[in-house]
């Protein structure tokens, strides 16, 4: 099987080509990675690689409960148990850099969330004390942009300072640089929006900021053409995303684009864009991740077609740790239990079993 196989990403040779997708599991109190963290992630260091939860490069850019941040010492202390637990399991594992923009609330940090413009999602904010409507953001100025971009490049250095093999530039689902990225939400009348080469330019600012201390071949980014997360729209995503996967296949130290796929619980990709990985394959020429509502079998598909080399897996992830070794062998897969996928403690979380040993 292809998807068995081994893939040499940049410096990094991956021993299979399942990714372990990033999933937020909100298990971070007080947003330091803990011990039960490093657990799961070394649980599933039979991942060719595995791309971290999503982990916020600053407080405002937080919009869940006990999401674990990467800006702060004791995060980085906390990220560097998860990262030798993982590498001592024969793992590799990137960091998935995040902003979540006007996704967030006040109750996380006391302050107004912050966006490319003034303009409030439609829907709630999930908190601890229910749910509450969007707050209108506070539109950033020039400068405040740039110190955000200074906020990625430093959790970039923690992220390396913590020992990850690599880091994730989160740029989908509706997050603040898609915030950039789409017109829906981006009414900027400066450099950083209106025509798709100003609205790209935040995310080449920061994946510019995030290269700088990591150097070729251990950056890469997440894309989500098909929309339809956190009320993100924009008027032709054909456009907007083909030309954001050309300035990235522009920036060679990229190692590679991770496209999602209609995102969970959707209804399939905005009938406006086509097949997001079809469409951004022939443009982002190095590697490029797939996932998104994928069984072994369709992506061992998606391999053969030349689709995708790297096939991202999300929720048979969360609830099968061993899961080449059961592709390998064939055998049945645990099913994904929705209600622990946010809630806190180890049920759900590091009591999935793996495999019993085949007995020699
Ligand atoms: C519980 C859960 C948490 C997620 N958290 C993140 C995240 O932190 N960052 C991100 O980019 N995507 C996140 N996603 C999306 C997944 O990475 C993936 O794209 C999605 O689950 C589709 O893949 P699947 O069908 O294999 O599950 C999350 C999905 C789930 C189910």
């Amino acid at each position: 099987m292809l998807l068995l196989e081994s893939y040499r990403l940049g410096p990094l040779e991956l021993p299979n080509r399942l990714v372990m997708a990033p999933l937020t599991r909100n298990r971070a109190p007080s947003g330091v990675p803990n011990d039960m963290m490093a657990t799961y992630y070394a649980q599933r260091a039979s991942a060719g690689l595995i791309v971290s939860e999503g982990t916020q490069v600053a407080a405002l850019g937080q919009g869940y409960q006990d999401t674990p941040g990467i800006y702060s010492p004791q995060q980085r202390d906390g990220w560097r148990r998860v990262t030798d637990a993982v590498h001592a399991a024969g793992g590799r594992i990137f960091a998935q850099l995040w902003h979540v923009g006007r996704i967030s609330h006040s109750y996380y940090h006391g302050q107004r969330p912050v966006a490319p413009s003034a303009i409030a999602p439609t829907g709630k904010a999930y908190t601890p004390e229910g749910m509450k409507p969007y707050e209108t953001p506070h539109a950033l100025s020039r400068d405040e942009i740039i110190m955000v971009v200074e906020q990625f490049r430093h959790a970039a250095s923690i992220a390396l300072a913590a020992k990850f093999d690599g880091v994730e530039i989160h740029a989908a689902n509706g997050y603040l640089i898609d915030q950039f990225l789409q017109t829906g939400s981006n009414h900027r009348t400066d450099e950083y929006g209106g025509s798709v080469e100003n609205r790209t330019r935040f995310l080449v600012d920061v994946a510019t900021a995030v290269l700088g201390v990591w150097g070729a071949g251990r950056v890469g980014v997440r894309l989500s053409p098909g929309g339809g997360m956190n009320g993100i729209h924009d008027d032709d995503p054909v456009e907007t995303f083909r030309h954001a996967a050309r300035l990235l296949d522009e920036m060679e130290d990229i190692v590679y684009l991770h496209v999602v796929e209609a995102p969970v619980g959707s209804s399939g990709p905005d009938e406006r864009s086509v097949c997001a990985t079809e469409l951004l394959r022939p443009i982002f020429r190095r590697t490029l991740i797939s996932t998104g509502g994928y069984s072994p079998a369709s992506a061992e598909r998606a391999l053969e077609r030349h689709r995708a080399d790297l096939v991202g897996f999300g929720r048979l992830f969360i609830a099968n740790p061993d899961l080449p070794e059961r592709i390998r062998n064939g055998a049945q897969l645990n099913e994904p239990d929705q209600t622990t996928f946010y809630t806190p403690g180890e049920h759900g979380y590091i009591d999935y079993p793996s495999m019993e040993p085949v007995a020699a």
